[in-house]
């Protein structure tokens, strides 16, 4: 099938950055924000975002035009009815999802594709609380999404037939890799990634290593692009902390528990980039010392 008008729900760092990639890829979005205010901070993602780009030299002027010219702003959900495919990215707690799956079911038409960008949350449970349960996949971006060529395409029991190949087609399209996985909380990434992440905090916490140098260890000794902790600061510490609280639930191990440093960070309202500081002060030199 076709997908040539997307809607993208949630303009956060997320879905601003969802709708630059399929506006980059030629096709048209509709971008709905709750307010003129989240609205406002969406249209300022997606400037920021394609102004590095022009800065860079990896865009001419008129390619970004073009590309924020097929991206419009609303707040009327209504404006999605004719749209082909409509991707979620709102924050990641199942009643808003579940309220907005119920909505979107309402006003889109029959053939429309629903699909949630969510992290760890149940998407059958999602598709379930909808009539049309087998039009209900996930698509979940990585973090930046113009950059992170993946793009995990979630199927569940009741998905049907051929929609999981179209998706995948449709990323190929995007100039991303897909990759199939079942409805499992974190999927495949997260569910790696995540007590890797929490295990690093972990570390830190009993004293191991500081924090300079265990992302120094990261990077230098594996060849990541980025250590833990400025992965976590990335990602923001609350997002990965759900994450966590998620899996923990699911599994009851003690390899997914919370690390007691993450829920003193986020408590402290220290979530990373979004908020300036995590555990690093993103605007401040790096402390040497810390941590
Ligand atoms: N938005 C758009 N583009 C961005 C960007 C952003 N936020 N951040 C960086 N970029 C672009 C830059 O413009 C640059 O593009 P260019 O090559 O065309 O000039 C390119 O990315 C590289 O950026 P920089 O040179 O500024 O910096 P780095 O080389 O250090 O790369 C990085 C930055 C791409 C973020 C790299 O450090 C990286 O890959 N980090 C790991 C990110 C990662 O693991 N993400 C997955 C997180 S898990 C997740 O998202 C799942 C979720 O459910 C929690």
């Amino acid at each position: 099938m076709a997908f040539e008008k997307v809607g993208v729900v949630g303009l956060g760092t997320m879905g601003a950055g969802i709708a630059e990639v399929f506006a980059r890829a030629g096709i048209r979005v509709i971008g709905v924000e709750a307010d003129a205010e989240a609205l406002a901070r969406g249209r300022g993602h997606l400037e920021r975002s394609t102004g590095r780009a022009l800065d860079k030299g990896r865009l001419t002027a008129e390619e970004r035009e073009a590309i924020l010219g097929r991206v419009t702003l609303t707040t009327a959900r209504e404006d999605l009815a004719d749209a082909d495919l409509v991707i979620e990215a709102i924050p990641e707690v199942l009643e808003y999802k579940v309220a907005l799956f119920t909505d979107l079911d309402r006003i889109c038409k029959p053939e429309t594709v629903l699909a949630t960008n969510t992290s760890s949350l149940p998407v059958t449970a999602i598709a379930a609380a909808t009539g049309r349960p087998k039009r209900v996949i996930g698509m979940h971006f990585f973090n930046p999404a113009p950059v992170m060529r993946l793009v995990e395409v979630v199927g569940t029991i009741l998905t049907e037939d051929g929609l999981l190949e179209d998706v995948s087609h449709l990323a190929w399209q995007l100039g991303k890799t897909p990759v199939v996985v079942g409805d499992l909380a974190g999927f495949v990434v997260n569910r790696l990634l995540l007590p890797y992440l929490n295990h690093a905090a972990v570390l830190l916490e009993h004293g191991v290593a500081r924090r300079d140098d265990i992302d120094a260890a990261m990077r230098k000794g594996v060849g990541l692009p980025m250590g833990p902790f400025a992965l976590l600061d990335l990602i923001g510490l609350d997002t990965a902390y759900e994450i966590m609280g998620v899996l923990f639930g699911e599994t009851r191990s003690t390899r997914h528990a919370p690390a007691p440093l993450l829920r003193e960070l986020v408590g402290a309202g220290l979530l990373g980039r979004k908020t300036g500081r995590g555990f690093y002060d993103q605007d401040g030199p790096a402390p040497a010392e810390a941590w």
